[in-house]
C-alpha cells in the first residue's frame, strides 16, 4: 500500500492569465502526481465555485485562500491515507467541505487535489493516466471523437456574437489522426475565407478564429463553406456541432440575441434553432436553452432528440443528481463531463456511470481557461467517454490535449478509435 506523504498547492496561472490552482502530491515511496485546476467564463449557476480572494490585488481573481485551504485542512485530512483508494480520498476532501457549491474549501482547491491523487495513483501503480482510470472503474478504454471549435463567440469572444461555439466533428474519419488532419484543413480554410472578407481579427479564447459576423446564422453559413473549402462535403465525414451556452443569453424564458437586436421567447429560440438543424449539417448542440427553463429544455428534447445529441452543460453541471432528474423529465440525452463543475473525479464519475445507465452519450470537457494539464485526455480515453471537447486547434493548451491522444493512439492503437460509434443514433445525413 502506498500512502500519501504530503500535499501542496502553489499558484500557476492558466491561459488567460488569471491565478489558478496546481497541486502535488507525493507518496511515501517519492512517487509524485500533479494537477491544475481549468477555470470557466460561462459558468453555470449551479457548479462548484471557484475560491477567489476578492479584493483589488490581480482584480480580485487571486487563489491564496484555497492555496491556503489545500496546504492546511486539506493535506492534514489526506496524509497517511491509501492513494489507490479515490473514493477514500474524496470523502475526506468532502467531509471537510459538504457545501454543495464547495465554496468552503474552493472548487478549485477540490478539483486539483483530487485529480493530484489520481495521478499519484496512475504513477505509484506504474501505469499511463488513462490505464488507471479504465482499470479503476472498469470501462473500456477507448479514443474519443472529438468535438473542436471554429469559430469562438459569446463569453468566450467579448460576446461578438451569441452563440458560443461553432464546432466541427469528423465521425466519419478513420483514426484519431485523420480528424486532427481533416480538422487542420477546416480551420485553416475558415481563416481563409475571414481573411479574405477582411474579417481576420485574431482568436477567441479557445483559440477559435474571432468572430467578426453579422448574424449568429452567418457563422454557420461560413463554417459550411469552410468544411467544402477544405474538400469535404459537409454532413459526410465533417459534421456541425453547437454550443449555445443559451443561459449566458437567457433569463426565465426570455432570450436576447444581441448581435441581431433580437429578443426572443423559449419557443422562437426553439423553432429557430429547429430551423438550423434543418438547414445545417448539425449533430450535437450543447445548451440550446437556459439552466433556469427547464420545459423548454424538455420541449426541445422532445421534438429534436431523436436526431440530434443534445448536451447538458450549465443545465447539468456535471451533477448525477440533475442528470437522473433530467433523464426522468426527458431533458438532454448527453451530458458535458467537467470534473471542475462538480469538484471531484468520483463524483465525475458517478455522474458518468448515471449518463451511461440513462443510455446518454458522454463528452470529457476542457474549460475555457486552461492549461498544459492534460488529465481530461486520459479520462476520456479511461473512461470510454465516446467524446472530447477541448476547444479550438491553436494555443498550446488546447494542442496539448489534442497531442495528448495522439501519444495514447501510439499505445492503444488506432483501432481503438470511436469514430461515429456515440452519434450513431444522431446521424445527421441518415
Ligand atoms: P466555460 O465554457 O469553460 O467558459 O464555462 C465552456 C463551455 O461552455 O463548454
Ligand atoms: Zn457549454
Amino acid at each position: 500500500m502506498s500512502r500519501i506523504q504530503s500535499v501542496k498547492a502553489r499558484r500557476v496561472w492558466d491561459s488567460r492569465g488569471k491565478p489558478t490552482v496546481e497541486v502535488e502530491i507525493v507518496l511515501d515511496n517519492g512517487c509524485l502526481g500533479r494537477a491544475i485546476a481549468p477555470a470557466g467564463a460561462s459558468r453555470g449557476s449551479r457548479e462548484a465555485l471557484d475560491l477567489r480572494d476578492g479584493g483589488a490585488s490581480l482584480r480580485g481573481v487571486d487563489v491564496s485562500r484555497a492555496v491556503a485551504n489545500v496546504n492546511g485542512p486539506i493535506a492534514a485530512t489526506l496524509k497517511g491515507l491509501d492513494v489507490r483508494d479515490q473514493q477514500a480520498a474524496d470523502n475526506a476532501i468532502l467531509e471537510l467541505d459538504p457545501s454543495p457549491l464547495k465554496e468552503v474549501m474552493g472548487g478549485n482547491a477540490v478539483v486539483a487535489t483530487s485529480l493530484a491523487v489520481l495521478h499519484a495513483a496512475a504513477i505509484d501503480a506504474g501505469k499511463p493516466l488513462w490505464r488507471h482510470v479504465s482499470d479503476y472503474y472498469g470501462q473500456q478504454p477507448s479514443l474519443p471523437l472529438p468535438e473542436i471549435q471554429i469559430f469562438g463567440g459569446g463569453a468566450h469572444a467579448g460576446r461578438r456574437v451569441d452563440i458560443q461555439d461553432f464546432m466541427i466533428m469528423v465521425p466519419g474519419a478513420s483514426s484519431f489522426d485523420e480528424v486532427m488532419e481533416i480538422t487542420s484543413e477546416v480551420y485553416f480554410a475558415a481563416g481563409d475565407i475571414m481573411a479574405s472578407r477582411g474579417k481576420t481579427a485574431g482568436l477567441a479564447d479557445e483559440g477559435g478564429w474571432w468572430p467578426v459576423f453579422d448574424s449568429n446564422e452567418e457563422a454557420l453559413e461560413t463554417l459550411v463553406l469552410a468544411i467544402e473549402k477544405a474538400g469535404e462535403k459537409p454532413g459526410e465525414r465533417v459534421v456541425i456541432s453547437l454550443d449555445v451556452a443559451a443561459s449566458e443569453f437567457g433569463k426565465n424564458g426570455s432570450y436576447r440575441l444581441a448581435l441581431e437586436d433580437r429578443e426572443m421567447s423559449s419557443e422562437a429560440l426553439i423553432d429557430m434553432l429547429g430551423r438550423w438543424l434543418d438547414a445545417y449539417p448539425i449533430v450535437s448542440i450543447e445548451d440550446p436553452i437556459g439552466e433556469d427553463d427547464p420545459e423548454a429544455m424538455v420541449e426541445f428534447t422532445r421534438r429534436f432528440g431523436d436526431r440530434v445529441q443534445i448536451i447538458g452543460d450549465d443545465y447539468l453541471v456535471t451533477s448525477a443528481r440533475l442528470v437522473e432528474e433530467a433523464a426522468n423529465t426527458g431533458a438532454c440525452n448527453a451530458v458535458l463531463i467537467k470534473v471542475n463543475q462538480i469538484g471531484t473525479v468520483s463524483e465525475a464519475v458517478e455522474t458518468f456511470k448515471a449518463a451511461k445507465s440513462a443510455g446518454w452519450g458522454t463528452i470529457v470537457s476542457a474549460r475555457s481557461g486552461e492549461t498544459e494539464d492534460v488529465s481530461i485526455s486520459h479520462l476520456s480515453v479511461g473512461l470510454g467517454a465516446g467524446q472530447l471537447k477541448v476547444g479550438s486547434f491553436q494555443r498550446s493548451e488546447r494542442m496539448a490535449k489534442w497531442n495528448e491522444c495522439l501519444r495514447i493512439q501510439d499505445e492503444l492503437g488506432s483501432d481503438a478509435f470511436v469514430g461515429d460509434a456515440p452519434l450513431a443514433k444522431t446521424w445527421w445525413a441518415s
